[in-house]
């Protein structure tokens, strides 16, 4: 089956999709996406993606040319018609097409873009835990805006690349924000920590999930950035995002983490995880 696309109001395979060069979000990043995945064929935490385009997109000021009901509907059109056992869907909408001019144009309407692409299963890296390193934020100071502007999450994620290591995490005034592609958490002293929701991360579903599972084991909640030392010195380490799941960390900028296994919280919570998305 070949990945599909849907561009303003027609299926096609990805491979015959196009959009004009004019498109503001090629000429300027002008633009937000989401990124949802299927769990038996189901979008996971569908509506909570779909507020969240709604909100990046009236961050920008830019319409979004259909409703979340229609949206929903089309995904599961794409779905439906890609036929993957899993699917990975990415949504675009960009300030549409117009010469080019940074100023929004005074006419034309906003380009949506779906695709649709098989979800291969997680790659063996759950079991054994993953090596990150941390960076200096180059980033803007809204980072809760879903934008198509990633450059400085390319870059970092390139340097991790480069390195050998699975992510590049963010440390911005001494503080630990996100990853390139992930949020990240910590389990301190019997707490779990992650950066709190404002314009220095991306809020994310998988964020929200995970803290709301942890809440239900018992598990102290802490929304603080963690100051890069004391987040070294963790006693486990993970990243949460729609692509990755729960994924334990055991290595950060070449130190181990837990001895270097992931950690019994981590095991905890990834099992709860599989058990809410797997049923
Ligand atoms: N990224 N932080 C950043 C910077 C992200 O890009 C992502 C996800 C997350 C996790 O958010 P969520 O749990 O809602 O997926 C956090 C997607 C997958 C991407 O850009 O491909």
């Amino acid at each position: 089956m070949p990945d599909l696309a849907y561009v303003n109001g027609t299926f096609l395979p990805l491979a015959d999709a196009r959009v004009s060069i004019e498109d503001r979000g090629f000429q300027f990043g002008d633009g937000v996406y989401e990124v949802v995945r299927t769990y038996g064929g189901s979008p996971f935490h569908l509506h909570a993606h779909l507020d969240r385009l709604l909100a990046s997109a009236d961050a920008i000021r830019l319409a979004v040319p259909e409703t979340p009901i229609r949206l929903s509907e089309l995904i599961a059109e794409g779905i439906r018609q890609a036929g993957f056992p899993e699917t990975k869907v990415y949504l675009q909408v960009t300030r549409g097409v117009a010469p080019r001019d940074h100023a929004f144009p005074k006419t034309g309407t906003s380009t949506l873009v779906l695709t649709f692409r098989s979800l291969p299963p997680a790659p063996g890296l759950h079991s054994q835990g993953v090596e990150v390193l941390t960076m200096d934020d180059i980033r803007w100071a809204r980072c809760d805006i879903k934008s198509l502007n990633l450059l400085g999450n390319v870059l970092a994620r390139q340097r991790a690349v480069e390195a050998g290591v699975f992510e590049a995490l963010f440390v911005r005034q001494g503080l630990i924000t996100e990853g390139s592609v992930s949020n990240v958490m910590a389990i301190v002293g019997g707490q779990l920590w992650t950066a709190p929701t404002g314009p220095m991360i991306l809020a994310g579903v998988t964020r929200q999930f995970v803290l709301d599972l942890a809440r239900g084991e018992g598990i102290a909640v802490r929304e603080e950035a963690l100051p890069l030392e004391r987040f070294r010195g963790a006693d486990e380490v993970f990243l949460t995002g729609t692509t990755v799941e729960i994924l334990p960390v055991v290595k950060v900028d070449g130190g181990l983490i837990g001895g270097g296994i992931p950690g019994p919280v981590t095991r905890r919570l990834a099992d709860r995880f599989r058990a809410a998305t797997r049923r």
